[in-house]
Parts: structure tokens; sequence; C-alpha cells
């Protein structure tokens, strides 16, 4: 496993719509194994491979790091949404920067795991936030293209 650089804001493929899957091989694999390690390396809930410069419709979700195991989303769909929730997000492509976003506030989606077998999960909050955000990203879009105006923040960065 090994930690990939995460392309950051100004990098054009985070605008490019990444491709499905058709094949779950050894390369395949050790990108997910390589997301989940750089995801936890920067303290992340999510990323997707574009985010390492991979267009490839994988994402990886991780929401409480002690409690589960991370979700694996290969060629996800959105099959459901209910709700709103207006919630603050930020992304690893975007350092040090936050916004408030309108998200779904329960989302059900279909996708293979990495054994190719077919899901559906549904997520409520946070998880929904976050399958919200990383589906995006497979799409070419970025949260600070939805964010509400007037709500960007910097933070400092940590230490
Ligand atoms: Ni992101």
């Amino acid at each position: 496993m090994a930690v990939r650089t995460i392309r950051e804001e100004r990098d054009e493929i985070l605008k490019k719509i990444s491709r499905p899957i058709e094949t779950i091989d050894e390369k395949i694999q050790i990108l997910i194994d390589d997301m989940i390690e750089t995801m936890h390396k920067f303290n992340g809930v999510g990323l997707a491979a574009v985010q390492v410069g991979v267009l490839k419709r994988v994402v990886v979700i991780h929401i409480d790091y002690e409690k589960e195991k991370p979700l694996i989303l290969i060629n996800p769909e959105i099959k459901k949404q209910k709700g709103e929730q207006i919630v603050d997000e930020g992304c690893l492509s975007f350092p040090n920067k936050f916004a408030k976003v309108v998200r779904p506030e329960e989302v059900t989606v279909e996708a293979m795991n990495r054994e190719g077998k077919l899901i559906k999960v549904t997520g409520k909050g946070l998880l929904a936030q976050a399958i919200s955000h990383e589906i995006d990203h497979l799409n070419g879009e970025v949260f600070v293209e939805k964010m509400l105006p007037g709500t960007l923040e910097y933070s400092t960065p940590e230490q």
C-alpha cells in the first residue's frame, strides 16, 4: 500500500468525468488500498479515484475509523435521494477551504464492492453527504461550485 499524491484545486483533472470500471483486477485492488491509505493519512472521510489522478468510478468512504470498515463503491449509482441538509463541507483537494452546501439528507446508492458483488447502501446525515460529495467527483463536480454564497471560510493550518 502507498499514499498517493492528492490532486488539488487548480488541477484540471478534477473537472473530468471518470469512466466505469469493467474488470476489478489487481490494479484496481491496489488502487483501492492506496486510496484508503491516502484518505486515512489526511484524516478524510471520503476520496474519489480522480483525486489521486485516476479517472475511474471508484470511491472510498470512512466516517468512523474505529467502529466501521471503509465503504468501497465501484461504479456507484444514486437510486434515491430524500430531503435536504445544509452542511459544512471540505475536501482533501481543497485544503483549508470550507463552505456550506446543500446535500440530500438521505441517499440510497447501488454499487459493486471490491469483490464485484452488487451492494445497496442507504446513508443519512454525514454518510449521505459523503456519498453525494464523492459521486459528484466522479462527474467532475467539486463542492466549491455548489457552495452557498458567502459561506467560504479558510481555516488556518493545524500545529
Ligand atoms: Ni472531495
